[in-house]
């Protein structure tokens, strides 16, 4: 193969890559109504122990394969297994492949419901008044034409490339993200109501401790905000100089998603608040409103109660879910990507336009069978898909690779004695307390 890999160009464009795909709707949606319905700050404090103990060690695990392999997903765990069987990594990193598929066949489509929210604000500012409202309805129409809308989006980026394409956009959307939720923060906090909702995040509801469910929830989230599992990660890792410290990036990428989760919380639970207080009904048989009726419903009702102000709330609040949800997709999407550049030799663009339309005819085959496949897709790629390739990940750092393999960098680990008490716990106690957990996960279906 004639061809040179592309690459990060610097560490902060890494950083901010890798918290980009980090930080999604599963930051700003989900993290935000699980903490609400699972005893607010006692879930944000199993959030972070679950965080440290084991999402960022699997993080790490998945990133350091990638790192050391310079290699697509595909390849890098080919390598990493090579003296136990090829084929064995092969077929994981398929299967990591599979999963990066599965992940955008949802995801594509609700990241095009976050964007025709952000367009409809602005087609009422523009005076398309019934344009905005066609916007702003679910509608299987609207599917029909936002979610490939989204994927070209992302395809678009993709097909730049690592630096010009992931690099760039990366490092423009996410200081914005930054502002327009900070912005939204104080804004949100001035209105009435608020400081209930910020009581009831900040608040500890420790009876909530006892609750096994409680770990399992944090543990589902923990490891779908990171985007371990899919090989994402793993190839933003191989596009990183060898000799980058991946602890130190690993430890900074996580402390950026976990901000960015904590300070979503601060927004979504007090505006969830004000809407109360305006009168809307935002508690179902004592738990919030958690699903689509919370950002769907309950926000544009409340931005529109707020008068014409609320138009420009609602336009930032959607842009910024749009921009978030778009630098996680391509995190997923290069992931087969590379492997079609890298190990079937085609050229980038024509890769992407074959993933491209893979992606469609996936999310396609659920907006017309909604009903059954959403549901169904999302469980899979949470409850089997991320915990399995998180053991995967453990299994290959921790035991496959003492055998000898080069990617085992004997000098480094004797030089640096701490590595040796990491190397203990990535080897033992991590593959078992995510084996606990994924038992767990499998007698609560
Ligand atoms: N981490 C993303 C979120 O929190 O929304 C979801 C995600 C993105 C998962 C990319 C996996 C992935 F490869």
């Amino acid at each position: 193969m004639n061809y040179t890999r592309d690459s990060f160009h610097s560490r902060i464009g890494f950083v901010l890559a890798a918290a980009g795909s980090a930080i999604g709707l599963g930051n700003i949606w989900g993290f935000p109504t699980q903490a609400a319905n699972n005893g607010g700050g006692a879930f944000v404090l199993v959030y972070l122990i679950v965080t440290v103990l084991l999402a960022l060690p699997a993080l790490y695990a998945e990133m350091y394969i990638g790192n050391q392999a310079q290699k697509n997903p595909v390849g890098a765990l080919q390598d990493a297994c090579k003296n136990v069987s090829r084929n064995l990594g092969k077929w994981a990193g398929l299967f990591g492949l599979l999963g990066a598929v599965l992940m955008l066949s949802f995801y594509s489509i609700v990241a095009g419901w976050m964007l025709s929210h952000a367009l409809s604000p602005l087609m009422a500012l523009l005076g398309f008044t019934e344009l905005s409202s066609w916007l702003a309805d679910s509608s299987f129409a609207r599917n029909l034409a936002f979610t490939p809308i989204f994927i070209i989006l992302s395809a678009l980026i993709i097909n730049k490339g690592v630096h010009a394409g992931i690099e760039r956009w990366s490092s423009r959307l996410m200081p914005i993200l930054f502002v327009l939720l900070i912005g939204l923060i104080i804004y949100i906090l001035q209105q009435p109501g608020a400081s209930e909702g910020v009581a009831m995040y900040l608040q500890p509801d420790f009876s909530q401790l006892k609750n096994p469910q409680l770990i399992i929830s944090a543990m589902g989230q923990a490891f779908f905000s990171l985007s371990i599992g899919v090989g994402g990660m793993m190839v933003y890792g191989s596009y990183m100089k060898k000799s980058a410290d991946m602890g130190k990036l690993v430890i900074s990428i996580g402390a950026l998603d976990t901000l960015i989760a904590f300070l979503a919380g601060l927004l979504i639970i007090p505006t969830l608040f004000v809407a109360q207080h305006m009168g809307q009904e935002v508690f179902v048989d004592g738990q919030l409103i958690g699903g689509p009726q919370l950002i769907f419903s309950v926000l544009p009702t409340l931005f529109e109660s707020m008068g014409d102000i609320g138009i420009y709330v609602s336009l930032v609040f959607f842009s910024l879910m749009s921009m978030a949800a778009l630098t996680s997709t391509i995190s997923s999407t290069e992931v087969p990507v590379a492997y079609l550049v890298e190990d079937k030799n085609l050229p980038r663009t024509k890769a992407t336009a074959i993933v491209s339309l893979i992606v469609l005819a996936a999310c396609m085959s659920i907006v017309f069978n909604f009903d059954t496949l959403f549901g169904l897709v999302i469980t899979w790629v949470n409850s089997f898909q991320l915990p399995i390739m998180g053991l995967f990940y453990f299994i290959v750092v921790g035991w496959i690779w003492k055998r000898g393999n080069q990617l085992n960098d004997a000098a480094l680990l004797a030089s640096k004695p701490s590595l040796k008490f990491w190397g203990n716990y990535l080897r033992y106690v991590c593959p078992a307390m995510l084996s606990v957990v994924f038992i767990n996960v499998l007698m609560s279906l």
